[in-house]
């Protein structure tokens, strides 16, 4: 039976950089997910006669979601969801499932890296026809419906089981249950050298991933075990958990503690992996060897040649304006477009779309190309592997090659979590009245030789976007400060450290930013401002 349910509006539901992201505590209270996904119906002009793909990463909440928002898309009178078995889809593979589908809009549901449970966080990643995540334009027109909006529908029904795959229905709408691993895999066997890598693992190549007991757990074990021939125990954590068994899926060198100390012991293997909750986020490591995200995507960029889908060339190259530039200096050796994005994986999609970029990424974690409109974590894992099988040396010599080569980017994230917004918005503000002053000066042997707010013109859609704020160096260093936009807690400052060498290749980064770190406080006052004498997180 429909229902036409009254409700009230919640005034917090405007998406940040990647969808809308809450405490699990707000985003279960009584129709919370209901007024967001009817704002989303209302401001696309409804639903009726649509294709919407459907899934998440398996945290806390996910399944309960999953019910109500197929029982509210059959009550806005959309034609066909395509769900995921037992309601779970990485990220990348719901991308590649709306545009196989030539699906109209679709839905994942997670807070990506955020931890999960009933004291985690929640969240929704709403995706347009285009297959990546919706633009500033309809986000907007979506928070404006939320915070007018009246009433939402539901079906009144049964739940949908969701652990058999095919077809069933759902009111009159159709619902179409698939195995989200064998979407991937197909994918993954037509870009890459499977027959290579798996000669790689035969030849005693040796492996770790780590899924974080998150969504890309199945995932690996199917593509790098069953189908690679890794061996059995080279896929960790790879049981999807609520609470991500209390670990912070973040694939980093803080979170995914345990991963690093294995790649650092003297029993490491050849190479090491992680992915985040929805599986578009990747790190990269080799025996004792850490490889920065903003590296490895210039290192991939570099390497093209070497995965078949790319080898008869690329576009061109992207990357977040807080990324390094490591990427620029391949793009310009290979004479390849270049451009310079604010943060936030949508911001690529205008550059794939119009065949102007074949890879992008982003230093948090994030590497991918125009085969989905998401970052795709098992993707650049695959890419690396693929790499190593086709030149026979290890991830540190690739990397080392590449240095001598380009140079180095030193590069570290210090991220100051947690402090009052009214603080963060203005020590912000208050920089960027301060910028044009600070040119010429010297902070220590660091002299400004400009200093601006990022600001993005897209070449696509003419839209402009302003995003952080960049202090450039007169010896090629720089420092973007910008906040985050996926926080639950209070503001957090990212400031992002960059300085660049062509000599001194093997120097320890943090000793190597030291100062520029320092320079960095100086000049956006953090200390004095938020009492913080040094960062919370260093990425
Ligand atoms: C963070 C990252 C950004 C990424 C986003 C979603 O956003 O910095 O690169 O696109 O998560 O994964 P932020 O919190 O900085 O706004
Ligand atoms: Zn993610």
């Amino acid at each position: 039976m429909l229902k036409t349910v009254r409700t009230t509006p919640y005034t917090d539901q405007k998406m940040g950089t990647a969808g809308l992201r809450k405490k699990s505590t707000i985003a279960t209270q009584e129709n919370y997910l209901e007024n967001f996904v009817q704002s989303i119906f209302n401001a696309v002009g409804g639903v009726k006669g649509q294709t919407f793909i459907l899934g998440g990463d398996g945290r806390y909440f996910n399944k309960t979601a999953i019910q109500k928002i197929m029982k509210m898309s059959a009550a806005n009178g959309m034609k066909k969801m395509i769900v995921g078995q037992y309601g779970l889809m990485s990220t990348p593979t719901s991308s590649r499932v709306l545009l196989k589908n030539k699906a109209d809009g679709g839905f994942v549901l997670t807070a990506s890296h955020n931890p999960g449970g009933i004291n985690g966080d929640f969240g929704i990643k709403y995706a347009v026809a285009s297959g990546g995540q919706c633009p500033t334009s309809v986000s907007d027109k979506i928070y404006e419906n939320s915070k007018n909006i009246q009433e939402y529908k539901i079906l009144e029904a049964p739940d949908v089981d969701l652990s058999c795959l095919g077809t069933q229905k759902l009111g009159d709408m159709e619902i179409e249950v698939i195995d989200p691993i064998t979407e991937y895999v197909q994918m993954m066997e037509k870009i890459f050298d499977f027959a290579a890598i798996r000669r790689l693992f035969a030849s005693g190549f040796t492996f770790i991933f780590d899924a974080m007991n998150a969504v890309t757990g199945p995932y690996a074990r199917r593509i790098f075990v069953d189908i690679l021939g890794a061996a059995p125990d080279s896929v960790v954590n790879d049981v999807p958990m609520e609470d991500f068994g209390g670990l912070h899926p973040d694939p980093n060198l803080i979170y995914a503690k345990p991963l690093v100390e294995k790649m650092y012991s003297d029993n490491a293997p050849d190479m090491g992996g992680a992915n985040d909750g929805d599986g578009d986020r990747n790190m990269i490591l080799g025996k004792k060897f850490f490889v920065t995200p903003s590296d490895s995507l210039a290192i991939l960029t570099d390497n093209y040649k070497y995965i078949p889908a790319y080898k008869n060339g690329i576009y061109g190259v992207a990357k977040s304006a807080a990324t390094s530039t490591a990427v620029s200096r391949v793009a310009k050796a290979l004479n390849i477009g270049y451009y310079e994005v604010p943060t936030g994986w949508k911001y690529f999609c205008n550059l794939m779309d119009s065949n102007r970029i074949t890879f992008c990424g982003e230093e948090s974690f994030g590497t991918g190309s125009c085969h989905i409109r998401e970052k795709d974590g098992i993707w650049a894992i695959l890419s690396w592997l693929n790499v190593i099988a086709a030149t026979g040396k290890s991830v540190e010599q690739i990397t080392r090659e590449h240095w001598q080569k380009y140079g180095r980017s030193y590069y570290m994230r210090n991220d100051y979590d947690g402090i009052d917004v009214n603080v963060a918005n203005k020590l912000m503000d208050d920089l960027e009245q301060r910028m044009p002053s600070l040119v010429g000066k010297k902070f220590g042997n660091f002299t400004v030789k400009e200093a601006n707010p990022f600001i993005y013109n897209d070449p696509v859609d003419g839209s402009s976007t302003k995003n952080g704020l960049i202090v450039y160096f007169t010896d090629n260093s720089r420092i973007v400060y910008r906040l985050s936009g996926t926080g639950t807690n209070g503001a957090t400052l990212r400031v992002y450290l960059e300085r660049y060498e062509t000599k001194q290749l093997d120097e320890d980064v943090e000793k190597m930013l030291e100062e520029l770190a320092d320079v960095s406080r100086q000049i956006g006052e953090i200390t004095e401002r938020t009492g913080k004498v040094k960062a919370d997180l260093l990425t």
